[in-house]
């Protein structure tokens, strides 16, 4: 079977060392691809726009691709799983309309009260003085979010009043977000832990992949602004067998649910960004109709089950059929990023020492590879990710990996884990 995978960071990176593993699989193509997948064995890159749904059609169609599988939001929400369903191309990828849940926070927020799915309460303006009025009622912390796609980066936790009316005038009148910021969700501050809860869904049923935690802020103690994601790791203790039924019965199948009663059949990966009260009782903080990164790496780290298997059967609507298993070792991935991210960072950094890194594996993401020289050619670069007995021993092995690495301007965080750590040592 010849897989393509579309998108170029970590987690396709990841998705596709996943892919290779299968004997089923003869070769996994990546558009466009990064320096990591242009090395790997059975990886070829195509240098083809994730975007530019015509010319991956022809692609798939002229290499008789069995299968396409989708990393980022922007093709899901613009409809690629249309483009190639016209062609007749089997596409793992919820589609532009179910890509709504991620694509615009208005309609996920709304279709999570018209279903009485946890969530922090909230309302939706394109009128400044009325989202003001309401941030005040709600009180302090207050969050504000662009409401459309903005690279994880649309979303302000206001722990003043001034601060919360600046974010709202930044995204509705200083255009700070661009189209994605013409209207602004203004929620409840929700307290509790965090955890990643992704699965994959065929139509009518679905698999939960492995919990995971991410860790978005830039600096050590969850401080700073947020990026993408600087680590992860798999399990997510705070989802303990219960939380996850839980999860399972009140959130993801109501949403399936919920989404086919208005004619959506949500095929593809779909996850849900969870706040987890000190009770354990779950709510949801966003949807992403894609995995996660950097989750995915230490997810397929923990992954036994053949991945093209289970995700030919989903676009086949036959999920029933598989299951997912997990080894029961923890994963943990750390991000090695360029110094400045999220802001602005160099690029064309020589990348040393991958050759010394042992008991773990490196994910590429912002690399390149041209004339058999890898250099760094983004914010996020590189991640490390390393299984052990607990999130401990994977910790130390991500860390030991890293120092063999070396890049002008490297930075990473030092305490990825730390909450699943204190918990391990209770
Ligand atoms: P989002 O892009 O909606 O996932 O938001 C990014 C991050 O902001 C989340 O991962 C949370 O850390 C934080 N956040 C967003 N909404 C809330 C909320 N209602 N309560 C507490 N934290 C939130
Ligand atoms: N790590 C968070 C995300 O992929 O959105």
């Amino acid at each position: 079977m010849k897989i393509l995978v579309v998108g170029a960071g970590g987690r396709e990176h990841a998705l596709a060392w996943k892919f290779a593993q299968s004997e089923r699989v003869s070769v996994v193509y990546v558009a466009p691809g990064n320096g990591g997948t242009a090395m790997a064995p059975k990886l070829e890159n195509v240098d083809i726009d994730p975007m530019d749904f015509d010319a991956l059609c022809t692609f798939a169609k002229a290499r008789e691709i069995e299968l396409t599988v989708v990393g980022p939001e922007g093709p899901l929400v613009a409809g690629i799983q249309a483009a190639f369903a016209r062609c007749g191309l089997a596409c793992l990828a919820p589609s532009a309309d179910a890509a709504q849940l991620e694509g615009s926070k208005t309609f996920s927020k709304e279709f999570l009260a018209r279903h009485n799915i946890p969530t922090a309460r909230f309302s939706s303006f394109t009128d400044p003085r009325a989202a003001k009025t309401f941030a005040q009622e709600l009180g302090l912390p207050v969050v504000i979010k662009a409401d459309g796609l903005a690279a994880g980066k649309g979303v302000v936790v206001a722990q003043s009043l001034e601060a919360a009316e600046a974010a709202i005038d930044d995204m509705l009148l200083g255009n700070a977000f661009g189209r994605a910021g013409a209207r602004v969700v203004v929620e409840a501050f929700l307290v509790g832990e965090e955890a990643s809860f992704i699965v994959l869904a065929d139509g009518t049923d679905f698999h939960a992949f492995a919990t995971s935690q991410d860790h978005k802020a830039i600096f050590n103690g969850d401080q700073g602004p947020n990026t993408g994601g600087m680590g992860a790791y798999s399990p997510a203790p705070v989802v303990t067998e219960a939380v996850s039924k839980h999860i399972c019965e009140h959130i993801i199948a109501p949403t399936l649910q919920g989404l086919l009663s208005e004619g959506i059949h949500y095929t593809g990966f779909l996850y849900a960004g969870l706040m987890i009260d000190a009770l354990g009782a779950p709510s949801v903080i966003e949807f992403n109709c894609r995995f996660g990164d950097p989750e995915t790496q230490p997810i397929m780290m923990r992954l036994e089950s053949d991945l093209a298997e289970v995700c030919l059967a989903a676009v086949e609507h036959r999920l029933a059929e598989e299951t997912l298993v997990f080894s029961s070792k923890a994963a943990l991935a750390v991000v090695l990023a360029s110094a400045g991210y999220p802001g602005d960072y160099d690029v064309g950094a020589p990348i040393s020492g991958l050759n010394e890194v042992q008991d773990a594996v490196v994910f590429h993401a912002g690399t390149r590879l041209l004339d058999g020289i890898l250099a760094t050619s983004g914010g996020r670069v590189l991640t490390v990710a390393a299984t052990g007995d607990s999130v401990l021993q994977a910790q130390r092995l991500v860390y030991q990996a890293v120092k063999a690495i070396q890049f002008k301007g490297q930075y990473h965080r030092d305490d990825i884990g730390y909450r699943a750590i204190e918990r391990e040592a209770r």
